[in-house]
């Protein structure tokens, strides 16, 4: 059976639908740990709640900047907790070399947009501000440029009139958490046929 890592900044809704996929049989993992580099995040409080190993991701003081030996640290809790694929579930700091080597092609992130489509930073204002009539859901495999790795899966979801970047957002989240357990599942398979 696949170890995941989770890796989060924020409330941890992709986490918990990756969970929930564990528990009803539609993915076969478990998750070996969950870590953030917000201490006070809900992503935390909500794999302890289950029993999942958490820990911090200390980047203090930089606020984006994701450090190289962080990195390292980052990567050896993973290797140490039996990590197989790490999944990127609001985590909102750049991985870069250190992290991607350590899990070659075994890094994956959920990103709230039709990638090439407004990448980086809230997503769903993006597609709000841009005028959009479609936006959606894409989960890739991770390099080291901002949401540019392979595609894997994507899933549109309308912008209707009148929606704000809040109800687009919550829109997005419901194809999130049905897409993400599904790509999760068959690419495992490639990983351990
Ligand atoms: C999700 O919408 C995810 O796609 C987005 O952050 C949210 C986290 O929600 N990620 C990014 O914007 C990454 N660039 P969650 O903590 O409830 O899973």
């Amino acid at each position: 059976m696949l170890s995941l890592g989770i890796l989060g900044s924020g409330s941890g809704s992709n986490m918990q639908a990756i969970v929930d996929a564990i528990e009803d049989g539609r993915l076969d993992a478990r998750i070996a740990l969950v870590l953030s580099d917000n201490p006070s995040a809900y992503i935390l409080e909500r794999a302890s709640k289950y029993g999942i190993p958490t820990g911090i991701i200390d980047c203090s003081p930089f606020r984006m900047k994701f450090p190289e030996e962080v990195q390292e640290q980052t990567a050896m809790k993973l290797k140490e907790a039996g990590v197989d694929l790490v999944c990127l579930a609001g985590f909102m700091r750049l991985v870069k070399q250190p992290l991607l080597d350590a899990f070659p092609s075994a890094i994956l992130n959920i990103h709230p947009s039709l990638l090439p489509a407004f990448p980086g930073l809230e997503a769903w204002k993006q597609a709000v501000d841009a005028g959009v009539s479609e936006s959606g859901v894409t989960v890739h495999l991770v390099d080291s440029g901002m949401d540019t790795g392979p595609i894997l899966g994507q899933e549109k979801v309308p912008v209707l009139p009148g929606d704000t970047p809040e109800s687009l957002h919550a829109r997005i989240q419901i194809s999130e958490h049905q897409l993400y357990p599904q790509i999760i599942a068959e690419y495992s398979k490639r990983l351990k046929p």
